[in-house]
């Protein structure tokens, strides 16, 4: 496979990544659990989709008390996945087809049941053990509240109470961001930091491409961790917080400068990709400074409505803040954590530039799934790399109505968070077959999450040879890119933006043309590839084309 960039340019300056759920992927054991022999057996529907890369999900041992991003061994495989050497082989087969591969790593926390946490939890307040996390005393009489006003993603206070060693009552607090099950680790510590050196050198050794940094601005906090001035009710917004005592702290830059140079050791250009929510594009871009992260997922994209002067704001901040450090962007519309754009695009669409969730209301399928095709031509089109979740070639929505017995989300559990539940998008794939597991599963197991029974129509078999179909569109859109964008660069240019639509040109081949709802807009060119059917001679409400430009 050619890669796809400028002639020299690295591989991850404009790759198409694939995002594999692996719990939701597909299933070789048979137990209803996606895993490695499953996307193993799968291989052949990414060489054809033509993406680049793989981004896997945590892979790790873990109580799954978030879906495995509270770890337990961060240099092995859970055994519901599989065994080490099927790593080790997946990574071989992987680059044995030309594609790469990115996996997640979790430094934020730990999962509560990582060794280093019982021991902490069995010794005494003030012991060495308790340094690898945050404990501390509450406030308070009694110590009876938390020591700061922190808050959890997954809402409520960032802080929980445990019992001293061989007491019932009382104790110390430990400080979480995300769920009980997820202790913060203390970046301060020396041992922690070599900890996780090592782990990088682990995976780098074992021939990963590149990293994908999870809850990245997260690690550092202040000293003395003092109150960030939440009010009651307040919602965990990292993109809107400024100079927060908790997240997107300066001194979080030097762990990565340290971690990039142990990355530039390895021969092959590895990468890193930061999971970076942070207020605004210029926050955004200190991440990818020179020695820093390579690239870093564009979150205001992820939230963006389907309207043209937002999208218009946020491509172009995007382009001059990141262009300023020399990083490329890096596009997404869905993923594991937010709800699927064709939801999304689906619903009412929300007043301002950006969105953290979708309106209220009923979703309109054939009106998502008619925006998220156009949607996909704008991303691909765009200048850098881009990401893809699995099931969006598939044009899968989010499944809302799943019973409440079957959630996993441990944002459901906590019922406080403003965020929804993300069971919703991370339902299992539908393969094949006229009713569930839709070949998902090699056995008895029944997937880990129920598919609903109207996706029949849009299994992978069911869409091959289909010309109509989403996948087709994702197919040949993957294929004329290759074609097109080292010819492009990464040259960019608006050529029209308006209320109702946008166009921007790559170079003499290739302009991108969107109509994000207004009236039919002029064809400029000669189409190359159509999200939907035209008019005579223009571009109809919510329907993008590639042209050639006259
Ligand atoms: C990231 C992951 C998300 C996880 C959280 C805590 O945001 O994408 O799925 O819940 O970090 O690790």
């Amino acid at each position: 496979m050619t890669d796809v960039s400028a002639p020299g340019a690295p591989w991850w300056r404009s790759a198409v990544i694939y995002q594999v759920y692996l719990r939701s992927f597909a299933d070789g054991s048979g137990d209803g659990v996606g895993d490695l022999a499953g996307l193993r057996s799968r291989l052949d529907h990414l060489d054809t989709l033509g993406v680049d890369a793989l981004w896997i999900t945590p892979w790790y041992p873990s109580p799954m008390r978030d879906g495995g991003y509270d770890v337990v061994d961060h240099r092995g495989i859970h055994p519901v996945f599989g065994t080490l050497d099927e790593a080790r082989r997946l990574i071989d087969e992987i680059h044995g087809r030309g594609l790469r591969i990115v996996i997640d790593i979790v430094a934020n926390h730990t999962s509560s049941e990582h060794p280093w946490f019982r021991a902490a939890l069995a010794s005494a307040p003030g012991s060495p053990e308790r340094e690898y996390y945050h404990f501390r005393d509450g406030a308070g009489p009694g110590g009876d509240l938390p020591p700061n006003d922190w808050i959890s993603a997954f809402g409520g206070s960032a802080w929980t109470r445990v019992p001293d060693p061989g007491a019932v009552t009382g104790g110390q607090w430990y400080l979480h961001l995300f769920s009980t099950a997820q202790p913060d680790l203390n970046w301060d510590h020396p041992d922690v930091r070599a900890y996780f050196e090592s782990v990088l050198r682990f995976w780098f050794d074992l021939g990963v491409d590149g990293l994908r940094v999870d809850a990245a601005p997260g690690l550092a906090k202040r000293p003395g961790l003092p109150d960030h001035g939440f009010a009651a009710g307040d919602a965990f917004a990292p993109t809107a917080w400024e100079s927060s005592p908790l997240w997107d702290v300066d001194a979080v830059h030097d762990i990565y400068r340290t971690w990039r140079a142990i990355c530039d050791g390895y021969p092959g250009d590895r990468m890193f990709v930061g999971e970076v929510p942070v207020n605004g594009a210029d926050r955004l871009a200190r991440y990818l400074r020179a020695g820093e992260f390579h690239t870093a997922f564009n979150l205001d994209f992820i939230k963006v409505p389907w309207r043209a002067s937002a999208m218009h704001a946020v491509v172009d901040e995007t382009l001059t803040a990141l262009g300023r450090v020399g990083a490329p962007a890096t596009w997404v519309l869905s993923s594991h954590d937010e709800p699927r754009h064709v939801t999304r695009y689906g619903r009412r669409q929300p007043p301002g530039p950006r969105s953290t969730r979708p309106e209220p209301g009923p979703t309109d399928r054939e009106l998502g799934l008619r925006r998220a095709r156009a949607a996909v031509l704008l991303m691909l089109a765009l200048p850098g790399g881009a990401y893809l979740y699995q099931g969006e070639e598939l044009g899968l929505e989010d499944v809302e109505d799943l019973p409440p017995e079957v959630r996993d989300d441990p944002i459901h559990a906590s019922g406080a968070s403003a965020v929804p539940a993300r069971d919703a998008c991370r339902v299992p794939l539908p393969w094949s077959g006229a009713a569930p597991p839709f070949g998902f599963t090699a056995g008895p197991g029944r997937p880990w999450l129920p598919q609903p029974a109207r996706w029949a129509d849009r299994t992978v078999a069911a869409q091959d040879g289909d010309p109509g179909s989403v996948l087709a569109l994702y197919r040949a859109a993957l294929d004329l890119r290759h074609r097109l964008v080292p010819l492009a660069g990464d040259t960019f240019g608006w050529r029209l933006v308006t209320d109702g639509a946008l166009a921007f040109g790559r170079g003499h081949h290739w302009e991108c043309l969107v109509n994000l709802g207004g009236d039919p807009v002029p064809l400029g060119g000669e189409v190359m590839l159509s999200s939907g059917p035209l008019v005579p001679g223009a571009v109809p409400a919510d329907t993008a084309v590639w042209v050639t430009p006259y």
